[in-house]
Formats: structure tokens, C-alpha cells, sequence
């Protein structure tokens, strides 16, 4: 079973998607919701789906209980911490996070929630979307896995712009994490089988 960790600092509608997604998933399990903000609404969602939730004040205490209880992956779903260097250095290619533009466009320092969807509007593009990355040591910079496109009608201000991107990240994230360690799963394999397929001269 591939145990996943979420991560999220507020209300937790992506964290909810993934939660239901995988509720009775043979494969993957979302065992550990934690969050940097003690009245964060996703602490009563983890509670309401019996997934044991915690709130940390410091990078120790969120390293000490990932430490402990071993996800093999950690989803951010509107994380707005760095996560500490130990936890990148331990989970390599193993964090997951989204984002709610098409990167590299609108993200860095700055861009999160509805900033990112305020500054596309006063940019005038006609497209937005998402991307769901890896997560590396710098903001919006890890390896992109995956994006989804979506034009914006011309009268959407940015809270509708936000709402429209949302259901794009609900329906989405939690398939392409299904499809991610899926397909780690069988480049493990494919390697474990060219090794004992190996034959030295
Ligand atoms: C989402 O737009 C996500 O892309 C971003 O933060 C927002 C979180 O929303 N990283 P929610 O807490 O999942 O409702």
C-alpha cells in the first residue's frame, strides 16, 4: 500500500478531492494530514474521514512526524511553508505539489491563493490552468509532471477565475498522483528486472 502524507495550510478542497479519490483505492491510502495553521478547515476534514490529522509549529515537529510515521509520499495541497531540506533530501522525486497556473508563469514568491489568479487577470491572458510538480528546494521550481489548460471567458473576475481552476485541480490531482506512482511503481520494477536480467561477460 502507498501511504500518502498531505500537507495544507487552509481550507483543504484539494486535500478533500484526494481523500474521497483514494477512500477505498487498493493501492493508495491517504494516512496523515498535517497543517501549519491550527484552525485550518482541513484539520475538520481529516477529522471527518478518521485520518489522523496534526498541527506542527516548526519544521522539527513536521520532520519528527514524518519521520515517524513513513508516508512514501508527501502531497502538498495548498502548503504554504517551505518544506524543510531533510524531508526533500529523504522523499527525492516523492513530493508532489500544484499549482494553480501554468508554470513558470504566475508562480514564485508571492503567487499563492487568489494572488495568482489576480495577476493573471491584470496580465489580460485569455488562458490559464494547472501544474503539479515535484518538489525541490526552490518555490515553483521542481519538475513539472503535469498541465492542464483552460481558456478564461473574457467577464471572469479572478475569485471566478479561482473557483473555475479549482475544479480542474479536484478532478485532476488525485488521478495524476495515481498515474505518478504508478509509474514509479513500474520503473522500480523494470529496474529490479534489468538487474537480474544482467549477465556479465
Ligand atoms: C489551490 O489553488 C492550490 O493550487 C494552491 O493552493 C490552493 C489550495 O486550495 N497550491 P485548497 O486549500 O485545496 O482549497
Amino acid at each position: 500500500m502507498n501511504k500518502l502524507a498531505i500537507l495544507a495550510s487552509g481550507n483543504g478542497s484539494n486535500a478533500q478531492s484526494i481523500i474521497d479519490y483514494f477512500q477505498q483505492h487498493p493501492a493508495i491510502q491517504v494516512n496523515l494530514i498535517g497543517t501549519n495553521k491550527s484552525d485550518a478547515f482541513v484539520l475538520q476534514r481529516a477529522n471527518n474521514a478518521n485520518i489522523p490529522a496534526f498541527y506542527f509549529q516548526n519544521n522539527q515537529e513536521l520532520v519528527e512526524r514524518i519521520l515517524l510515521t513513513k508516508p512514501d509520499y508527501i502531497i502538498l495541497a495548498g502548503f504554504l511553508k517551505k518544506i524543510p531540506e531533510l524531508l526533500i533530501e529523504k522523499y527525492p522525486q516523492h513530493i508532489l505539489n500544484i499549482h494553480p497556473s501554468l508554470l513558470p508563469a504566475f508562480g514564485g514568491k508571492g503567487m499563492f491563493g487568489i494572488h495568482v489568479h489576480q495577476a493573471v487577470k491584470n496580465a489580460g491572458v485569455s488562458w490559464s490552468g494547472i501544474t503539479i510538480h515535484l518538489v525541490n528546494e526552490e518555490y515553483d521550481k521542481g519538475k513539472i509532471i503535469f498541465q492542464q489548460r483552460m481558456t478564461i471567458h473574457p467577464e471572469w473576475d479572478a475569485e471566478k477565475l479561482q473557483q473555475e481552476i479549482l475544479k480542474l485541480e479536484h478532478f485532476y490531482y488525485p488521478r495524476v498522483i495515481e498515474k505518478y506512482i504508478d509509474t514509479i511503481f513500474k520503473e522500480n520494477l523494470l529496474l529490479a528486472t534489468g538487474d537480474s536480467q544482467f549477465q556479465p561477460d
